[in-house]
C-alpha cells in the first residue's frame, strides 16, 4: 500500500480541456489526485503511485464537472411554462408571482428540494445561484446544497424597486437582512457552500441600495453576481434609470459592484456594445452565456466568439425557469447551435462555436470563477463527473472525442454514472 494513503486514482477514458478549443485526452488512463487537489492525468500509472487505491471505470468517460454560472433554484418549478414572452413581460406574469411563494418556508422546503435533487443527478458540480428576497428560505436552500454535497455560491436577491409589492423590500430592510442572512451563513460553516452578493439587476435596485451592498461586499469580501443587457426593453429602461451611466454596464461599475476588486459574474451580455465590452475585459468581469434563456426570451445571441477572442471569461449557464432544464449539456448544444445562427444570419465574421470550445466553457471557462475549478491539471481541485454512454446506442465503434460530442447532443442525467465534488464521492 502507497504510505501517502489520501491518493487514489480513477481510471477510465479521460478528456479535459487544454485550452478553449483544444481537448486533452488520455485513453485508458488514470486521474490521480490527494483529498482534494489534482495530481495530474496519466496514461500508465507512475511507479510513486504504485499502490493507490485506483476505481476503475473502465471504457466509461471521466470529465470535469460542469458549472452552471447562473441558475435560478425558486423557478426550478415553472420551468417550461409560460415562455411566449419576453424578458420584463415573463418577470411579471411568471417569475415574480413564483418567487414570492418562497416566503412561505413549507412551499420552499418542497420546492427546493426537487430542484437540489435534480441538480445532484446531474452532470453539474459547482453552480452559481439566485434564490428569491427571502432570508429563511435562502438558507435553507444552503443546507440543502451542502447537504447534497455540491459545491455553489447562492445569493439572498435584493429588490427594492420597479417589483410588485408582495416581492419588494424597504431599502433598509434589504440591507439589514443581507447583513443577517451573511451573519447566519457564517455561523453554520458549511464546506462548500458559499454567499454571493445578488442584486436582481439595475431595475430592482435603488441607488441608495446599490451603495450600501457595495459596502456589505467589502466587508464581508464576497463575489457578485447579477444580470446585464439582456433584452432591449431592459437595457432601454436601465438608460432612463441612470441618465448619467454611459452604459448599461457602468451602472453596476458606478457603485464598484463590476468586478474590479470583487469578483463578479454578469448573466447574458447579449447586447453588450463595444464600451461594455471593454469595460468588462478590464475588470475581469465573468459572462455566463444562457443560450437557451436567450433563445425562450427571444433575447437574441451573445457574440461570445468575440468574447473568448477578446480573453474575457466566459462560462455557460442554464438559467432555469428561462432556461428549460439544469442539463447542462442541453446548454452546450444550445451555445453551439445559436452560433450557428448567428453566424449566418447576424455576423460572418464571428465563427460558429465548436464542440470542444462549448465543453470548455461548460468546465474550465466556467470553473474559474470557483479558483482552480474545471480541469484536471495539476493542482486544480478534484470535480469529476464519470459519464456512460452505453444507453446512447451505436452500430459502430466510435473514438472518445466522437462519443463525447454525441453526449453533448444526447445525454442528460441518466449519463451520469459516478460524480466527485472537491474530492468526495458524490453519494447516490
Ligand atoms: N433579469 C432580472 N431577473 C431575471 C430573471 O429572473 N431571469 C432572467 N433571465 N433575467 C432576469
Ligand atoms: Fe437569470
Amino acid at each position: 500500500m502507497n504510505e501517502k494513503t489520501d491518493l487514489r486514482a480513477l481510471r477510465g477514458q479521460i478528456v479535459y480541456s487544454e485550452s478553449s478549443n483544444k481537448l486533452k485526452i488520455c485513453e485508458n488512463g488514470y486521474l490521480v489526485y490527494e483529498a482534494n487537489k489534482i495530481e495530474g492525468v496519466y496514461p500508465i500509472l507512475p511507479e510513486e503511485y504504485e499502490g493507490i487505491l485506483v476505481e476503475d471505470y473502465g471504457d466509461r468517460i471521466i470529465v470535469p464537472g460542469f458549472v452552471d454560472l447562473h441558475v435560478h433554484a425558486p423557478q426550478y418549478a415553472f420551468r417550461g411554462l409560460g415562455m411566449d414572452m419576453e424578458l420584463l413581460d415573463w418577470l411579471e406574469t411568471n417569475t415574480f408571482p413564483e418567487e414570492s411563494k418562497y416566503k412561505d418556508i413549507i412551499y420552499a422546503k418542497k420546492a427546493y428540494q426537487m430542484f437540489v435533487d435534480n441538480l445532484k443527478k446531474s452532470a453539474t458540480t459547482r453552480a452559481c445561484i439566485f434564490a428569491t428576497i427571502h432570508k429563511e428560505s435562502t438558507i435553507l436552500l444552503m443546507d440543502m446544497l451542502e447537504k447534497a454535497g455540491l459545491a455553489t455560491m447562492v445569493g439572498k436577491v435584493n429588490m427594492d424597486r420597479n417589483s410588485p409589492d408582495y416581492l419588494r423590500e424597504e431599502t433598509e430592510e434589504s440591507v439589514n437582512e443581507t447583513i443577517s442572512w451573511l451573519e447566519e451563513v457564517q455561523k453554520k460553516q458549511y464546506q462548500h457552500t458559499r454567499p454571493i452578493l445578488t442584486p436582481r439587476f439595475i431595475p430592482s435596485c435603488t441607488d441608495e441600495l446599490m451603495h450600501k451592498l457595495k459596502d456589505i461586499q467589502v466587508k464581508y469580501q464576497i463575489p457578485v453576481q447579477s444580470h446585464l443587457s439582456e433584452n432591449y426593453g431592459e437595457i432601454a429602461w436601465v438608460q432612463e434609470l441612470c441618465p448619467e451611466s454611459e452604459f448599461y454596464g457602468d451602472a453596476y461599475d458606478q457603485f464598484g459592484l463590476f468586478g474590479r476588486d470583487s469578483k463578479t459574474v454578469m448573466a447574458h451580455c447579449v447586447h453588450s456594445d463595444e464600451n461594455e465590452i471593454r469595460r468588462m475585459k478590464e475588470n475581469g468581469v465573468f459572462i455566463a452565456h444562457c443560450p437557451e434563456s436567450n433563445t425562450n426570451l427571444s433575447s437574441g445571441v451573445a457574440p461570445i466568439r468575440q468574447y473568448l477572442q477578446e480573453g474575457i471569461h466566459v462560462g455557460l449557464g442554464s438559467d432555469v425557469a428561462a432556461g428549460s432544464t439544469e442539463n447542462m449539456f442541453v446548454a452546450m448544444r444550445y451555445a453551439v447551435q445559436a452560433s450557428k445562427l448567428r453566424w449566418r444570419l447576424k455576423d460572418e465574421k464571428l465563427t460558429q462555436l465548436t464542440m470542444p470550445e462549448v465543453f470548455y466553457m461548460a468546465t474550465k471557462g466556467g470553473g474559474e470563477f470557483f479558483g482552480k475549478v474545471g480541469s484536471f491539471e495539476a493542482g486544480y481541485e478534484m470535480d469529476a463527473v464519470v459519464l456512460d454512454d452505453k444507453r446512447l446506442i451505436h452500430p459502430q465503434e466510435m473514438n472518445v472525442e466522437q462519443r463525447l460530442e454525441r453526449m453533448i447532443y444526447l445525454a442528460d442525467e441518466r449519463e451520469v454514472y459516478a460524480k466527485y465534488v472537491a474530492g468526495e464521492k458524490v453519494a447516490d
